[in-house]
């Protein structure tokens, strides 16, 4: 069976779907391996490695899903990379559902079975095919990273013979993956850092990371997290405590890191005008929530907005701006996830329909749209 990674079409995706090391793995699968040319180039993977791990090269998108089987992406295809897969063919990428329903529909138009890997069950048997995780653990990274880069300051506290430098304080908003990460790394280079999140199981991973931990508590956080692990739109009377907590916080901070996000619906709007108002001149906010709406309503995708004096970074596709390890993890994640259905013997794909993994991520099969939370349009 043929399997492709076509070239990213979306002018700002610099990840590919496929490593040279995972072209390899699947090679060893017995499944046919076809690359288009140049597709690894942003990610800093050579055509020639592709060739050295017995992958083909493509001349074009057409030519590379031309009779495949299996088709690895990381953003939805365009509706022209969509009419060029084979009807019968899976689909497996990033597809953001949520975000654009009549792709789906069109998916099943196509009779292309389409898997959403942002949909893989957080359960332990998967961590090793969650694209969530390994992408928004870059993100972390790279958003204080960003946020240091443009900060006039220094991060860590420096006493030297001309005086003491400071250290910078860092507050970081929604503590999962990527909050985690941020805290991580700010810490690392030596900013005091305070984290707070509606989820009061985070608690101690933020103490952990030698981070403080601020929170509103209340009956209802005791409820915040679904069965899944993610959090719950919180209700009005939680919110106002909750921004008045933030408010008195957010004056003393230099930098500030927002990643709350609560899957299927907008980020929730955090930080307000008011309280960016309040902050000190020079301080930065990095709002890693921007593409779902951000969790700050002066943030703007792919822009950097000055609001008297304070910064607020809004880059897109943060993963994308460490492509070298973004892709080598998501190709990973991918290849975890796939190989459990492939028959190592003959090269073929049977995913098992049986099987939470499958069920949990396919939004289409046959020509329908099969996932529960899509099927009646919800
Ligand atoms: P996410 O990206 O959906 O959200 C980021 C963070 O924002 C979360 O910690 C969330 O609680 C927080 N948040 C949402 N609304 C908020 C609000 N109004 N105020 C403050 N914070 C808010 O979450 P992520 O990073 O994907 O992690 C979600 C959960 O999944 C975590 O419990 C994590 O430990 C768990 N997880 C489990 C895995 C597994 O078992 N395979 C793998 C990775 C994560």
């Amino acid at each position: 069976m043929k399997l492709a990674a076509p070239r990213e079409s979306h002018p700002q995706e610099t990840r590919v779907a496929l490593s040279p090391e995972t072209a390899k793995k699947f090679r060893a699968l017995n499944l046919d391996v076809v690359v288009e040319r140049g597709a690894g180039a942003s990610a800093g993977f050579a055509d020639t490695e592709y060739e050295a791990a017995g992958a083909e090269l493509a001349d074009g998108g057409a030519a590379a899903l031309a009779g495949a089987s299996l088709v690895l992406k990381v953003r939805p295809p365009s509706a022209e990379e969509l009419a060029a897969m084979e009807p019968g063919a899976s689909l497996v990428g990033m597809l953001a559902p949520y975000g654009d329903r009549e792709a789906v529909d069109a998916y099943a138009a196509a009779r292309v079975d389409a898997f959403a890997m942002e949909l893989v069950p957080r359960i332990s048997r998967a961590q090793s095919m969650d694209v969530l995780s390994s992408q928004a653990n870059l993100a972390g990274y790279k958003a204080v990273v960003d946020a240091s880069a443009d900060f006039a300051r220094a991060m860590p506290m420096m006493m030297t013979a001309a005086g003491t430098v400071p250290p910078a304080r860092v507050f970081v908003l929604g503590a999962g993956v990527a909050g985690l990460q941020a805290i991580a790394t700010a810490r690392r280079l030596g900013a005091i850092v305070s984290a707070t999140d509606v989820r009061p199981a985070v608690k101690e991973q933020v103490e952990s990371l030698g981070a403080s931990f601020v929170m509103v508590e209340s009956e209802e956080t005791e409820a915040a997290e679904t069965a899944g692990g993610y959090a719950k739109e919180m209700s009005e009377d939680y919110r106002r405590r909750q921004a008045a907590l933030v408010a008195e916080h957010l004056a003393r901070q230099d930098i500030v890191i927002t990643t709350a996000l609560i899957p299927g619906r907008p980020a929730p709007v955090l930080i307000t005008v008011e309280m960016v108002q309040s902050m000190k001149p020079g301080s930065i906010i990095v709002d890693l929530a921007v593409e779902q709406g951000g969790n700050c309503p002066l943030s703007r995708p792919g822009e950097t907005v000055d609001h008297e004096g304070v910064r607020i970074i809004g880059h897109v596709n943060v993963p994308g701006r460490l492509p070298v390890d973004a892709s080598a993890l998501y190709a990973r994640n991918l290849y975890n996830f796939v190989s459990s259905f492939v028959d190592g013997e003959s090269g073929a794909i049977r995913f098992d329909w049986d099987d939470e993994l499958v069920t949990g991520t396919a939004l289409t099969r046959d020509g329908q749209v099969v996932h529960p939370s899509f099927r009646t349009g919800g």
